[in-house]
């Protein structure tokens, strides 16, 4: 009992003594979560992002998108009924660094892939007030003259930036890593040709392949709209219906 009197007048032991405590507490709670395959779970349709979707998602974080966009829909009533199914965590697995983000000035981006024209967003990002009068958005006019073949996001080696991911746990194929640069362009340009073939053979089908932002040249708004294009598309939640709660299935 009057042990406890040493720790109780001594502020550096009962600092100690505190942390060491905390200390086990924290490694008990969070070391098993390492080794636990079952925490990790596995979500049909989720891919790494295609050369062009990162090298646009690069963009959105250069470009500081995410001081005003979230991508993180919470499980309330109220945002699922506005922005769709609540995100899910494998949806950001491949995301380093994540953008969930903590401020919205403009509206949630998860699921933001699909539900505009390619055009809406070009005219959007350009000039934000030309479609949303209201709008404090800042236009990116120059994100449609800037080559991506000059861009230091995409020129500088996109392989590099694949194989970075990779280390992180990507799972990017030798393949991908290699022809990335030739991937790249071909999500931009034609989807009848062969390197468009190649492309959705190492991602998948439903990768979007089309000239994204209407002009002749590789631009970084075509990267950036693939990227916008693709948030929140990879899952089909139609799979999900009988054991999504029932805000899903409005
Ligand atoms: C100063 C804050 C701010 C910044 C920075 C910003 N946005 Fe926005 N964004 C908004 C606001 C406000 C809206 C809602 C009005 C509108 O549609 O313009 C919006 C709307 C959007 C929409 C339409 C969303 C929807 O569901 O209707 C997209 C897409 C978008 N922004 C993308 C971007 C991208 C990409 C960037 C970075 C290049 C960016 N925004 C930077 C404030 C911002």
């Amino acid at each position: 009992m009057f042990k406890h009197e040493v720790f109780e007048k001594n502020s550096i032991l009962l600092t100690l003594g505190i942390l060491i405590a905390v200390a086990i507490g924290g490694i008990v709670e969070i070391v098993p979560l390492f080794y636990l395959g079952s925490t990790i779970e596995k979500v049909e349709g989720v891919r790494p992002y295609t050369p062009l979707e990162l090298a646009g998602r690069n963009i959105y974080i250069r470009e500081g998108c995410y001081l005003c966009h979230s991508q993180m829909i919470r499980p309330l009533r109220d945002e699922v009924e506005r922005y769709g199914p609540y995100s899910l965590a494998a949806e950001s697995k491949y995301d380093h660094p994540f953008q969930w983000g903590s401020k919205r000035t403009g509206p949630d981006l998860a699921r933001v892939g699909g539900k505009y024209s390619d055009a809406w967003h070009r005219e959007h990002m350009i000039n934000p007030r030309g479609i949303v009068p209201e709008s404090v958005m800042p236009g990116y006019p120059f994100l449609a003259k800037a080559l991506l073949s000059e861009s230091n996001i995409a020129a500088n080696d996109m392989s590099a930036h694949l194989r970075v991911n990779a280390m992180v746990g990507v799972p990017y194929t030798a393949d991908m890593i290699k022809m990335a640069e030739t991937d790249m362009k071909a999500q931009a340009g034609d989807p009848d040709s062969d390197e468009a073939e190649a492309l959705k053979g190492r991602y998948g089908e439903k990768v979007n392949v089309r000239n994204f932002d209407g002009s002749p040249e590789l631009t970084e708004l075509d990267a950036l709209i693939a990227y916008l294009q693709v948030l929140g598309t990879m899952v089909d939640f139609g799979l999900y219906k009988d054991k999504a709660p029932v805000e899903w299935q409005r």
